[in-house]
């Protein structure tokens, strides 16, 4: 198989056996009080020795009372360090690096009083207040606290969700930052969230612990944010040295729109973006969105379009995707159907997910598990 593909690889002073990532797969396995439950740990135990080289834990909150979605997991307070040790120790013995993703759901929050950059409300939620400089200081060193609990937990390194329309992507965007400070209006001053948390974390957690960052690219959106602001902003996160740009596009409010549905069914839909990047970075780029294949995977290398592959739905649907392709088996991995959309339907619900393309064992299991 792939030279490229099973070649070692470095973020920062993390070591990767492969190129390989699971990216962040919001289950809904936590317990209702954002505690990590038996579930959660089965199934990041089953990640981890699915033989990808890196697993990045899905976006766990860094404040519960302002980034609520029902059954989040949480990283806010220092009690639940013991337990994230666990969790970053089964992905570990499992043979892969651990990262965990950690998120402020700004005006997506699913609560009565959210804040964001601007009151521009998320799908018919509420206004949500408008941040002030006090608060945004909070928030910053509400990230910075959850990243040093990561580090202190045993987890190799640390993902800022910058994608899929979370905080530090509402204040890049002109669609949802209309601030008349100096977080909003010009380019310069919407990317001065993100760069500063980025740069704030960076200091907490030292030079060589890996920050990695998911990175939206396009919106998707007439008036929202667009590749080519988008390109700024990653030459300016990459001056900060975040240890990788793992490349994504759209957000709640483009992805069910009919074409978008159809693009993201196509293999490798969101490939040109991570190339798009890559050419104005230096740091390693992840490209994600439906790499279906070995074959899928290798043509975004001769591509030069990223230096690592990510994979969601595909690994869920086949947690044995990478071992079957080191083995040369690509053509028996069991395909995550690109018409089913079962797993973002129960999400979106907040009810846990049970892949539709499991056997009846897998899917018994995990409905057991999540019964206690
Ligand atoms: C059910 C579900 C949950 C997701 N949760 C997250 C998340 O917590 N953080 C994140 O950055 N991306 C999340 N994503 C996006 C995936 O990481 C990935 O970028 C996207 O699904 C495309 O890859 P795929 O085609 O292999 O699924 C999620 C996707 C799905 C389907």
């Amino acid at each position: 198989m792939s030279s490229v593909l099973f070649e070692e690889c470095k973020l920062q002073n993390c070591i990767l056996k492969n190129r390989i990532i699971m990216t962040p797969t919001f289950m809904a396995y936590g317990n209702e009080d954002g505690t990590i439950s038996s579930a959660v740990l089965e199934h990041y135990r089953d990640m981890g020795a699915s033989g990808v080289g890196l697993v990045v834990v899905e976006n766990m909150i860094i404040d519960n009372k302002r980034s609520r979605f029902g059954r989040l997991m949480r990283i806010d307070t220092d009690d639940v360090i013991p337990d994230l040790a666990k969790l970053a120790d089964v992905i570990k013995k499992g043979g892969a690096a651990a990262f965990v993703q950690i998120n402020h759901g700004g005006r997506y929050a699913f609560i009565t009083n959210p804040m964001a950059p601007s009151p521009v409300p998320a799908f018919d939620g509420p206004a949500p207040e408008e941040m002030s400089p006090a608060q945004i200081e909070t928030v910053i060193n509400q990230y910075v606290a959850a990243a040093l609990r990561a580090k202190l937990a045993g987890f190799d390194g640390v993902e800022i969700h910058g994608a899929t329309g979370y905080l530090p992507a509402q204040f890049l965007s002109p669609r949802t930052n209309k601030r008349n400070d100096h977080y909003g209006g010009s380019l310069e001053n919407r990317m001065r969230f993100g760069l500063q948390l980025v740069q704030k974390v960076r200091e907490a957690v030292g030079p060589d612990y890996p920050v990695g960052y998911r990175f939206m690219a396009d919106e998707w959106l007439e008036d929202g944010l667009q590749l080519d602001e988008a390109k700024v902003y990653a030459g300016e996160l990459d001056k900060l040295g975040v240890a990788y740009l793992s490349v994504t596009a759209g957000l709640y409010e483009s992805f069910f729109t009919e074409d978008k549905i159809a693009l993201s069914r196509q293999e490798n839909y969101m490939a040109d973006l991570a190339g798009a990047v890559k050419k104005v970075v230096a740091a390693p780029v992840i490209a994600a969105g439906r790499i279906a294949t070995p074959d899928a995977a290798e043509r975004i290398f001769n591509a030069n379009q990223a230096d690592l592959i990510g994979l969601s739905r595909v690994l869920l649907a086949d947690p044995q995707w990478p071992l079957k392709a080191q083995e040369g088996r690509g053509g028996e991995i069991n395909p995550c159907r690109a018409d089913c959309d079962v797993c973002i339907q129960l999400v979106m619900r907040q009810k846990p997910v049970i892949c539709a393309a499991w056997d009846g064992s897998r899917k018994k299991r995990f409905n057991e598990l999540l019964k206690n």
